[in-house]
């Protein structure tokens, strides 16, 4: 399990080991500094240990079968499905057996929830079962903008204290690009910047459904331009936010090379984690999100040369400045 130390305790860890920092006072004060700044962003404070989602797998709530494998199968995350995976004469029996599951669960804070969307009438007989179940929080589908996130944050709000949760303790996993209309707000949602949402997601198929479209690939299994162009906007705005960012489903689950191409890829353009919908899928997710001791030790080499205070170091051969520094820090606290 990968670890996440946030980056502006990262930059008191790096000090503190390479002797910069050398009074307690000096410590002491920078953490109350860290505490501060993170308090003011948008993740809220920084969780030391906290963990990055590299593997989320889907599991159909109406799926007993399913279900009982699903704790066993190695994923960062499970979430739960109560929208596209269960047909609507079932929802009703999933929500049973989602209650039912997290009666059987110690530990709830690897599993969450996907709720039906705000048009589908079915959301808040979603809610009144889900949050009671204390799951680590709740994908939102086919989001049209900040304003369906600012309602289903009201709607938290309210069952939060009916059921003595801690407030705000319900993260939301927003599946940002489901909708035309969503497609078209990013900025505002991002400038929302809503506390409970902890991660981005993205989808392709329900964009094309709402749009009468075809196939969102090609035959060649690429993304056409209106899905590269949603992808990249997913992207932008997780990064905006300073939140996770998970990449959708690679569906052909038979295809374990052709899915590990496509997680490296995720990785290297700056996703954080990738849904899963079948088992085999898992390990070579989490596998592909960590990084190689290769790139660690290459991290390390360049966090070590700017140790001097050059602005510009060279290792190998070839030239590292501060973006570099920067995406040094980043992969060593992944
Ligand atoms: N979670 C937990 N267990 C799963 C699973 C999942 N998502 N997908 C498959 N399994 C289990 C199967 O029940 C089977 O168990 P068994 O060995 O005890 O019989 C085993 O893993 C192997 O499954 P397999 O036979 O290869 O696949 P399948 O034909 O049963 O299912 C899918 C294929 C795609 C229908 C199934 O993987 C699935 O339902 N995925 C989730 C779909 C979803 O949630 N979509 C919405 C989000 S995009
Ligand atoms: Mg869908």
């Amino acid at each position: 399990m990968q670890r996440r130390v946030h980056r502006h305790a990262d930059l008191i860890v790096d000090a503190i080991a390479a002797g910069r920092v050398r009074s307690r006072i000096i410590v002491w004060f920078h953490i109350c500094c860290t505490l501060s700044v993170c308090a003011a962003c948008s993740r809220g404070p920084c969780k030391l240990g906290e963990t990055v989602i590299r593997s989320v797998l889907f599991v159909p709530a109406d799926s007993e079968k399913k279900l009982a494998k699903a704790p066993s199968l190695g994923a960062d995350a499970l979430v739960l499905d109560l929208e596209d995976a269960v047909l609507p004469p079932r929802k009703a029996l999933a929500r049973d057996m989602m209650q039912a599951y997290f009666g059987g669960l110690g530990d709830h804070s690897h599993t969450w929830v996907r709720v039906n969307d705000l048009s589908s009438g079915e959301t808040l007989k979603d809610l009144a079962r889900v949050v009671p179940a204390r799951p680590a929080g709740i994908l939102l589908p086919k989001i049209k903008g900040p304003q369906d996130i600012a309602v289903v944050g009201h709607y938290l709000d309210a069952l939060e204290v009916e059921h003595g949760l801690a407030q705000g303790s319900m993260r939301i996993i927003a599946i940002v690009t489901e909708t035309p209309e969503a497609m078209l707000r990013m900025g505002e949602i991002a400038r929302q910047a809503h506390p409970r949402v902890s991660h981005v997601a993205w989808g392709g198929e329900d964009l094309s459904a709402a749009m009468g479209a075809g196939d969102p690939r090609t035959p060649e299994g690429a993304w056409r331009p209106m899905y590269e162009y949603a992808r990249n906007q997913c992207l932008l705005l997780g990064h905006a936010m300073g939140v996770e960012v998970i990449d959708t489903v690679y569906i052909n689950f038979r295809n374990p090379e052709g899915l590990r191409k496509a997680c490296l890829q995720s990785r290297y353009d700056g996703f954080t984690g990738r849904v899963a919908i079948h088992p085999d899928q898992v390990a070579i997710i989490n596998e592909a999100f960590t990084p190689t001791q290769a790139e660690r030790d290459l991290a390390q080499k360049i966090i070590d040369a700017f140790a001097g205070g050059a602005g510009a170091v060279s290792i190998d051969g070839k030239m590292y400045d501060v973006p570099h520094l920067k995406a040094a820090r980043r992969l060593l606290s992944s």
